[in-house]
């Protein structure tokens, strides 16, 4: 992230009154404590390190949470917090590193031991100190979480140390005065069994939040801030059939209601029925305008005789955009596009609010002169919590709880040239693995599965008749985040009945192999 703040909210963001700030300090942590906080019901929000006292006076938060991070504080150069916000009277929790930082900037003392603690750990309170109010409640020998090399050997004065383990002097310390709480180990990780309850303890007892950020205080509050950034204006919304656009769109819809138009752009290369499934949901469930955009014929022509991957990739973004643009021409009166933008693409970007920006930063190349005020209602949520409002929303788990898909869709798992006596055997092939999948309860475990299609030919036989046909290749990985995945161990049988399944009913198909690689070295899509 940047050093300026990212910004969660625009214009159609809805900010609670309470909000907790997560200071980043550089690990994985800060994201995984956002969203414990807004487990517990509290609305929080991730800055950097940087964040000046005075920005954070002006967010008014109700409690502040310093996340781990891999630096020393003793090294040169390692981040700090600016020591006014220490003064600002609003509670802190610091964590791992951010426990260590509060030790060191106080003035207790942060040492090198000969050896750290990772992993599960026993921790016990400090005798004396049995009033530890973020303890409260809790056993007094407890297993953490740590990692961590650097120790606390000192709380800093005015403070009480309240547990220790054996490799961690000061492995909790406070002052319930200063409203300053700060704790070696990981409460946000599972494998603190009493984290949830300190995370609590601290939020809602020490820091008096609220319980109450809820899903349908969420959509309430988002369908206002809609109302209120449109007022009497137009909107469009180019759905793909994935969850953050279908969510986006729900939501604007439930605000604005025919104000809002729907694009949905039919390239041909969707899976099979899946137009159907989209068209259905958004025109007759949720009874929205939709235009509905057949090109699939001019997608074919455009990619005929195209084999190289990013060349296919270009041509039907391009093309892509044009008929988005032709369609929306007809509605060129609206003055809002509606994006599916979500909070770890903000924190990520690490931008702040992006109320007007030229369109194709976010749709892929819409041209210059079209200008849009941006609405993104989901850009302070993450994507579990997108699905429950989804889910909410009444859009059925076939659309909430749906694996990510490639914008550039099948012809990205079409080897070589696209043609649609190609997409319709992957579509009938795909079909079977995600039908498969499905029965064996296993869609949400994993990240993707899906069917490729390889531009090669390979002998079989079927009956007494030598065949001569596609290999389909079964592709299934579990994953976090897409950035790095493993491939996933399906059961045997499974395997088996996709694979016979897909031999016997999709024409064209002699054989299945199974993709066993992980990324790196691999990539997800195979092309
Ligand atoms: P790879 O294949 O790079 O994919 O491991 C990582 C994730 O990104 C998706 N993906 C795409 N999504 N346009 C998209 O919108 C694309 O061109 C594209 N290529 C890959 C892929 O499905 C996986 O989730």
């Amino acid at each position: 992230m940047s050093a300026e703040t990212a910004d969660a909210s625009n214009a159609s963001t809805a900010t609670p009154d309470q909000v907790v700030l997560v200071v980043d300090f550089g690990a994985q942590y800060a994201q995984l404590i956002a969203r414990r906080v807004r487990e517990l019901k509290v609305y929080s929000e991730i800055v950097p390190h940087t964040v000046s006292a005075a920005d954070v006076a002006a967010k008014n938060p109700s409690a502040i949470v310093l996340s781990g991070g891999p630096k020393s504080v003793n090294v040169d150069g390692a981040p700090e917090l600016d020591p006014a916000i220490y003064d600002l009277g609003v509670p802190i929790l610091g964590i791992c590193y951010g426990a260590q930082l509060v030790a060191r900037q106080l003035g207790g003392t942060v040492s090198r031991e000969d050896r750290g603690e990772y992993g599960r750990t026993v921790m016990n309170r400090i005798d004396g100190s049995s009033s530890s109010l973020l303890h409260d409640g809790i056993p007094s020998e407890q297993v953490v979480w740590m990692s961590h090399f650097d120790a606390i050997t000192e709380a800093p004065e005015g403070f009480v140390a309240t547990a220790s383990t054996p490799n961690a002097p000061v492995a909790a310390f406070e002052s319930v005065d200063r409203k300053i709480y700060a704790v070696q180990y990981h409460p946000e990780v599972g494998h603190s069994p009493h984290g949830m309850a300190v995370l609590e303890q601290f939020l809602w007892r020490e820091a008096g939040c609220d319980p109450s950020w809820t899903m349908g205080s969420i959509i309430d509050a988002s369908v206002a801030a809609i109302q209120a950034q449109v007022g009497d204006g137009r909107a469009i919304c180019g759905l793909s059939g994935g969850v953050d656009s279908a969510v986006a769109a729900a939501l604007v819809h439930k605000a604005i209601g025919h104000r809002l138009t729907c694009v949905y752009v039919d390239t041909g290369l969707m899976r099979l029925n899946e137009s159907d499934q989209v068209v259905e949901t958004f025109q007759k469930h949720q009874g929205m305008e939709l235009i509905h955009v057949r090109a699939a014929d001019e997608f074919f022509a455009k990619l005929s005789g195209i084999s190289e991957p990013e060349a296919k990739r270009k041509t039907i973004g391009e093309h892509f955009i044009r008929v988005f643009e032709a369609a929306s021409g007809g509605i060129d009166d609206a003055d809002f596009l509606v994006q599916g933008t979500l909070y770890p693409d903000v924190i990520e970007s690490g931008t702040s609010d992006a109320a007007k920006i030229k369109s194709h930063h976010n749709v892929g190349g819409l041209p210059d002169d079209l200008e849009f005020d941006l609405v993104e209602p989901l850009r302070n949520l993450f994507k579990d919590e997108v699905r429950e409002v989804g889910s909410q929303l009444g859009l059925p788990d076939e659309i909430v709880q749906r694996q990510p898909f490639p914008g550039p869709g099948l012809g990205v798992r079409i080897i070589g040239e696209v043609t649609p006596e190609k997409v319709e055997i992957l579509q009938h092939a795909d079909a079977i693995v995600r039908e498969e999948i499905a029965a064996a309860g296993l869609e949400r475990e994993l990240w993707q599965s899906f069917a490729v299609l390889a531009d090669i030919k390979t002998v079989g036989v079927m009956g007494d008749e030598r065949t001569y046909a596609h290999p389909v290749i079964i592709r299934a990985v579990t994953s976090d985040d897409a950035m790095t995945a493993d491939w996933a161990r399906l059961p045997y049988d499974l395997l088996e009945r996709m694979s016979n399944r897909i031999i016997n009913e999709v024409d064209g198909v002699n054989r299945v192999a199974y993709d066993i690689t992980s990324k790196p070295p691999g990539t997800i899509e195979w092309e």
